[in-house]
């Protein structure tokens, strides 16, 4: 059993397989936070809530509860009556007056999981996880929160989320609704978050926690390029092996916080939720609000223990469609081959090359529909350009499929362009402020996918054109983050909610998509990585990882990518050089190799790159089968960090049972006058020895665990090795 209650100690105790997590009930019935961290084995008691120590607990001294509320280890905190940090839940009644107190109630634990309505989250077998729902309450208010941890103990996961219902009779509006909360002291944490723009997505970003408070978040409506909605905080000195992680993740995919404070006693609250700002849900009598889920998990050894925790959570117990486990054909995207200017002649051109090099599938990206030939217009006119197209898309899409190539296909079907029969027809339809012109990012309006028939519009749009002909693979854009956030059919009391409204029709578009066409390969983007989240990650089981396809600026992108998320959900192409974005020119092995460790595919006009080039495609093809079920399915470690060393880079993937590991080494910039570089692997088994493919060369796991391994030296910037190691 995950989960129990000790009834005569009012504690909840959940273990997964390395650690526990304790919950305390006050004499009250407030719910404290006593303990995560390294699994306990011996009988625990609520010593750490402190509750014998000024202020006591407002039952012994009532006279001091405002001291009580501002330093008790809450486990889900309140605003308005006494804890000044961070509140977790903030709840105005009918005369606009702010306050509330959330008591115990009752809990239920039973097998398995339920879903979250209308959010993505994390699923499970009764055998697999195990849920702890404890019901909280507010008297004045008849509000009752029921907060759930769902306890996946073999991957050391607890999904933690919030359902607040208004049981009472009054109107109530919900101010702030975040969805963890973890109290703990301060063990001088540092923070470790995930930032960075367009085309620089998602670098690691490490700084020690100082008083007051640290956060990441965002407001775009997006989870964004610039940061993400994962927080870790780690004790110093914390590595890739040793050190304690706390961390967690939203699955969520528009505005978050994710925070942690440093109070006055020392004590740290890091929260995660929907952000705060431009947010209220109004909760008539009657109704529920259900928060998006937070996954959480502590390692008490270091980040590459948390990574590999995250990766065969999200694997197991996100990624629902048929792809997750399966290899994904290699495919050709038009985009940078073309861009807006291509025909069928040209994209068929590109297919007979394609499959020459053994390329599995072609992908028709932005450009194919209404008259759009550069980004200002036809976005919501999913129509194909017959001009283009010559003959329809079914007549292409037949064609492709004789030339023997799967046929795939773009989207950004949350947009409208002014310049589009859509917009003429409904301009209404586009999120806008009264008497304001809409703010335009890359020539486009955002939808109003809060109003039901403009998702019943966008849903059937796309859906007629995937039944119109033998489509295997949707790319869903999204290229613009949310402004003027108005919406004509909502009045002022809701307009408030229209930042999560949106989120929600996204989601109600996904889940249509995913129903009707449950064999599509669907792959989310948003002008590169901005929306590349754990919600995304439900539908579909690989996300565009960047614009930036230069395989240097990706040893970055893919490393703090891969600090959460699992390599096979990670969109990755070979494309031309120089780069189209930094003007870099690498070795196209070195673009492969760097590509093998994502989805894996070109986006390059295979035409037109030199002989030389094309004749490495077959050979790479062959190597992303001969390693694909290694690279999906693996443990990863992380051994160097190119963003941490500036010279090099390295990671391994290994087999569950360690019988085969592949080490990947990028030597960024050339060293004059060196000698062979030493670098200690992970992922191998120590009591095994191994033979080094394409060579008579073997090593015992523990000598390249402990001692090491030597990499050739090389000549040259940019240049990479791979080296796969097979049990004997
Ligand atoms: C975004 C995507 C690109 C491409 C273009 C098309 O920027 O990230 O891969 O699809 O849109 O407009």
């Amino acid at each position: 059993m995950a989960i129990c209650f000790h009834e005569e100690k009012r504690i909840f105790q959940l273990d997964t397989k390395n650690s526990t997590y304790l919950i305390g009930l006050t004499p009250e019935g407030y719910l404290g936070h006593i303990y995560y961290g390294r699994k306990l084995h011996k009988e625990v008691n609520a010593c750490l809530l402190r509750t014998a120590e000024a202020p006591f607990t407002p039952s012994v001294n009532k006279r001091e509860k405002v001291s009580f509320m501002d330093s008790f280890p809450m486990e889900y905190p309140v605003g308005g009556i006494g804890d000044y940090r961070e509140s977790c839940l903030n709840v105005r009644n009918e005369l606009g007056q702010m306050g509330c107190e959330l008591l115990y109630q009752s809990f239920e634990v039973y097998q398995g999981k339920k879903r979250l309505e209308g959010l993505p989250a994390s699923f499970g077998s009764e055998g697999e996880v195990e849920t702890l729902e404890i019901t909280l309450a507010d008297g004045i208010l008849g509000l009752e929160a029921v907060l759930s941890y769902s306890v996946f103990e073999k991957e050391d996961i607890i999904a933690r989320s919030v359902r607040v219902s208004n049981k009472g009779s009054e109107s109530l509006q919900l101010e702030k609704v975040y969805s963890a909360c973890l109290d703990m002291d301060n063990e001088d944490f540092e923070m470790i978050s995930l930032c960075g723009s367009w085309a620089r997505e998602r670098h690691i970003q490490r700084e020690p926690l100082h008083y007051g408070k640290q956060s990441v978040g965002s407001v775009r409506g997006e989870s964004s390029h610039q940061e993400h909605p994962f927080i870790a905080l780690v004790t110093p000195g914390t590595t890739g092996q040793q050190g304690e992680v706390y961390a967690m993740h939203f699955v969520y995919s528009g505005n978050f916080l994710a925070q942690a404070e440093i109070n006055q006693f020392d004590s740290v609250r890091m929260v995660m939720g929907i952000h705060g700002e431009q947010f209220t849900w109004n909760l008539s009598s009657g109704e529920s609000f259900q928060a998006p889920e937070v996954i959480c998990t502590y390692s008490g050894e270091g980040l590459s223990k948390m990574s590999r925790c995250f990766h065969d959570f999200y694997r197991n117990h996100m990624i629902r469609s048929v792809y997750n486990h399966k290899k994904r054909p290699v495919l050709i995207n038009n985009w940078e081959a073309t861009y807006f200017a291509f025909d069928d002649e040209k994209l068929l051109e590109i297919a007979r090359e394609a499959k020459n090099c053994g390329i599995e599938m072609l992908v028709m990206d932005d450009g194919w529909f209404g008259k759009r030939n550069f980004d200002d217009n036809s976005l919501g006119d999913w129509i194909v350009n017959e001009e283009k197209i010559k003959g329809g898309l079914k007549k292409l899409v037949d064609q492709v499929n004789e030339i023997g190539l799967e046929f795939g296909i773009w989207f950004e079907p949350e947009m409208i362009s002014p310049d589009s029969e859509l917009y003429r027809a409904h301009p209404d339809w586009a999120l806008q402020i009264d008497r304001r012109e809409v703010s335009m990012c890359r020539n486009q309006y955002v939808l109003d996918l809060s109003r039901p028939e403009v998702v019943d519009y966008v849903s059937e749009a796309v859906a007629e054109i995937l039944r119109s002909a033998n489509i295997r693979y949707v790319k869903w854009d999204m290229n613009r983050q949310l402004t003027d956030l108005g919406s004509v059919w909502l009045d002022r009391e809701h307009h408030k909610e229209l930042f999560h409204r949106y989120v929600l029709g996204v989601y109600e578009l996904q889940e249509r998509l995913v129903t009707e066409f449950p064999e599509l390969l669907l792959e989310n983007c948003s002008g590169g990585g901005a929306r590349f989240d754990p919600g995304m990650l439900y539908y579909s089981p690989q996300i565009w990882c960047s614009d930036d396809t230069d395989a240097v600026e990706r040893l970055s992108i893919q490393e703090g990518t891969a600090l959460v998320y699992p390599l096979s959900s990670m969109g990755a192409h070979i494309s031309d050089c120089p780069n189209h974005i930094t003007g870099r020119i690498t070795p196209f092995e070195t673009r492969s190799h760097v590509a093998l460790a994502g989805s894996f595919g070109y986006e390059l006009d295979i035409t037109k790159i030199p002989e030389a080039e094309r004749q490495m495609i077959s050979g790479q093809v062959a190597m992303y089968h001969a390693y694909n079920d290694l690279v999906r399915e693996g443990d990863y470690y992380r051994i160097a960090s190119y963003q941490e060393n500036h010279r090099f880079d390295a990671w391994a993937v290994a087999s569950k049972d360690k019988g085969e590991v592949l080490v990947t080494y990028v030597q960024v910039l050339a060293e004059p006058n060196k000698r062979s570089r030493k670098i200690r692997l992970q992922g191998f088994d120590e009591d095994a020895l191994y033979r080094l493919e394409g060579t008579e060369q073997v090593y015992s796991g523990e000598m390249l665990l402990y001692g090491g391994f030597l990499v050739e030296p090389m000549k040259g910037d940019f240049v990479s090795r791979l080296y796969h190691f097979v049990r004997m």
